[in-house]
């Protein structure tokens, strides 16, 4: 079994650093498979196979955000990164200004 979410030897890492680097290797797989079905859509003419992938791509995007929901409740300096960016209309760069300093005071 492949162990290549891990850049340190596992067996010196803690049991919740290890859960935190597997949900982190799933958010990177499921943004991974998000891309791969946008290229397949953007190609694929049958309809009924169109249809398949769809649900499929909105089915990682249920699991991209679980996983991403999990480890910000592990990170606060994250989630407030992520508060101060996502959902919210207008220039995404000042948001993300915004994040560093709302992550500084966390
Ligand atoms: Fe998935």
């Amino acid at each position: 079994m492949p162990t290549d979410q891990y850049h340190e030897p596992p067996g010196d890492l803690s049991a919740d650093v290890r859960t935190f680097a597997r949900v982190a290797a799933s958010l990177q797989e499921e943004a991974e498979a998000i891309g791969w079905y946008e290229q397949r859509l953007s190609l694929e003419r049958d309809p009924e196979a169109r249809a398949i992938m769809e649900e499929a791509q909105e089915e990682e995007f249920k699991h991209f955000a679980m996983a991403l929901e999990f480890l910000s409740r592990r990170k606060p300096k994250w989630r407030a990164v992520l508060q101060a960016v996502l959902f919210k209309p207008g220039d995404i760069v000042e948001h993300g200004e915004m994040g560093e300093e709302a992550e500084k005071k966390s």
